[in-house]
């Protein structure tokens, strides 16, 4: 089984994602997180990437199909789910033909809906522990004790560069204009099905689950 999480920034694609990775063996594929470890680790793309990213801006297609392209590459036959990809149509068209020349194909595409007053909130309210990655949220998800990680123990934590009120207005634009017209591309395909992203994840898990079958 081969999908993608579709849906704007802050719908909650990750957080799924992670879920589907950990339940299923499924391999996330995340061109954001590939993005910001390009960033970390300093490489051209990372250098070239920074700044647009910063902005809320969409990177180029060519620096995302190649990354992409080397993932796929990478994971052999393995179910994968793309997640925050692809976000443009000349992105959706060459994922289509990389797969095709591996004879694989995409099984399912969901839509995540959430309101945009609702993302963001969640986005700008958004904090992860920097030793271990687990995510809070001001507002709706704070450490059981204040400043300390309930998973790891960690004391430091930090925020996305891109998760502010300005660089989410840019985003949201860039995924209604660019990103939001893919759902009839896939449509037309008869993959797509969406799912109410304003519930509890645990829930908005249960209704993934169901259209992924057992
Ligand atoms: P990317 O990292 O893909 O960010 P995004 O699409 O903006 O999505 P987020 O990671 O912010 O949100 P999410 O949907 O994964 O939600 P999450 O689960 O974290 O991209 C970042 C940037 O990189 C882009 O702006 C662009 O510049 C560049 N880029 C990346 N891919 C690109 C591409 N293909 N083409 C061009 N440029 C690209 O959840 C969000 C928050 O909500 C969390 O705090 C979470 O705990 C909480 N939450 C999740 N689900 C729920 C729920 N059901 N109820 C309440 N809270 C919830």
């Amino acid at each position: 089984m081969n999908l993608i999480l579709l849906g704007p920034p802050g719908a909650g694609k990750g957080t799924q994602a992670q879920h589907l990775e950990r339940a299923r063996g499924y391999i996330q594929l995340s061109t954001g997180d590939m993005l910001r470890a390009a960033v970390a680790a300093g490489t051209e793309v990372g250098k070239r990437a920074k700044a647009i990213i910063d902005a809320g801006k969409l990177v180029s297609d060519d620096v995302i199909v190649a990354l992409i392209g080397e993932k796929l590459d990478q994971i052999g036959d393995k179910s994968f789910i793309l997640d925050g990809v692809p976000r443009t149509a000349a992105q959706a068209d060459a994922i289509d033909t990389m797969l095709r020349a591996k004879r694989r194909r995409l099984d399912l595409v969901i839509e995540l809906q959430v309101t945009d007053d609702i993302l963001v909130e969640r986005v700008t309210g958004r904090f992860t522990c920097a030793r271990c990655g687990a995510g809070y949220h001001d507002t709706f998800k704070r450490p059981a004790k204040d400043g300390v990680c309930d998973s790891c123990g960690g004391t430091e934590f930090k925020r996305r560069s891109d998760d502010n009120a300005a660089a989410m207005r840019t985003r949201l634009a860039a995924y209604h204009a660019q990103t939001a017209p893919l759902l009839d591309y896939y449509r037309k395909q008869g993959i797509l099905k969406s799912v109410d992203g304003m519930a509890e994840p645990a829930d908005v898990a249960r209704q993934i689950d169901a259209l992924v079958g057992p």
